[in-house]
């Protein structure tokens, strides 16, 4: 029988999804007081809402390629996806890319309101540092530590947000080439390098094994964002389940505005290419990696 990737997916999707569905369950956690209803709904609204899964999948598929495979990897993945889901709830402000729809819904502000988006999205990330640092995720406690600092570093200011704030100021400035490949390697690419590092290291990978997932982490964030910047010239608000056109509209810098579609279709294919081949020592073992390289590459939403 043939891999069938497209089920593997669903099926890895699915775990998270049960998981994070029981992390925003309405009863409060020791210490915590009460869940308020319209901030847990609003909360679930931004995580449980159809994403692709796609941070914690590479997460779980980079940890299995060193064969742990576990419940405590299933919840940090889910500690990673409540960071981007954050991070979308808040990218979608007005005062952000002001945008009405998000995985084919209604945004987080538009079904509730921007205080609550806010809200929704602070206790988001805080969760993500509760789950993080549960003593489930792996029993050895230094490894956690590692793990929280590093999910901090790229969701901060070196990482996610500062890239969205290089990404805000870039609706007002020109940039270079080299520019715009920094400020995507934070934007979206500490997230996803996140995924593919921090699965190595709960792993206990080695050090050059860390390392060469932490450079296939790389490559696939800037893969990642130069398809999401090519689907929004090309792609339909239908496929995408998000408005599309809007990088132009903000004269936001993306490679696609500076390099033009075909030298960024000849870029994505030097990237697949390049993760392909960090792949290559691993064998057979890493098909579903590569796999999930080339879905990223040639996605249509
Ligand atoms: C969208 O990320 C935001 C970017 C970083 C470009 P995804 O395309 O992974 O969004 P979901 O989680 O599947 O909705
Ligand atoms: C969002 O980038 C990146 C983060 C949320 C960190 P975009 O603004 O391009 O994402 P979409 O196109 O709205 O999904
Ligand atoms: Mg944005
Ligand atoms: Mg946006
Ligand atoms: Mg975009």
């Amino acid at each position: 029988m043939t891999f069938d990737l497209k089920q593997h997916l669903t099926d890895q999707a699915a775990k998270v999804e049960t998981v994070l569905d029981r992390l925003l369950d309405e009863t409060p956690l020791a210490s915590e007081i009460t869940r308020p209803p319209r901030l847990l709904a609003a909360m679930r609204h931004g995580a449980l809402n159809g994403g692709k899964r796609l941070r914690p999948i590479l997460f779980l598929e980079t940890a299995n390629l060193f064969q742990h495979e576990t419940e405590g990897a299933v919840l940090a993945a889910c500690a990673l996806e409540l960071i981007h889901c954050y991070s979308l709830v808040h990218d979608d402000l007005p005062a952000m890319d002001d945008d009405d729809l998000r995985r084919g819904q209604p945004t987080v502000h538009k079904a509730y309101d921007e205080a609550t988006a806010i809200l929704a999205g602070d206790a988001l990330l805080t969760l993500a540092f509760d789950v993080i640092t549960d003593d489930k995720v792996h029993p050895d406690a230094s490894l956690r530590l590692r793990l929280s600092r590093e999910l901090a570093r790229a969701a901060g200011i070196g990482g996610m947000a500062g890239g969205q704030m290089l990404d805000l100021e870039s609706e007002h400035r020109d940039r270079t080439e080299t520019e715009i490949r920094r400020l995507q390697s934070m934007k979206t690419g500490a997230l996803l390098r996140y995924a593919c590092r921090a699965g190595a290291i709960l792993a206990n990978a080695s050090d050059s094994d860390i390392e060469r997932l932490t450079r296939f982490g790389e490559v696939i964030g800037l893969a990642f964002q130069l398809a999401d910047d090519l689907l929004d010239v090309e792609a339909s608000a239908e496929a995408m389940g998000k408005a599309t056109g809007k990088d132009a509209e903000a004269g936001k810098a993306t490679l696609v505005g500076l390099l033009g579609v075909e030298q960024t279709r000849a870029e994505l294919k030097r990237l697949l290419q390049e993760a392909e081949d960090l792949m290559q020592p691993y064998g057979e073992t890493a098909n579903t990696l590569k796999a999930l390289a080339d879905y990223i590459v040639n996605r249509t939403n």
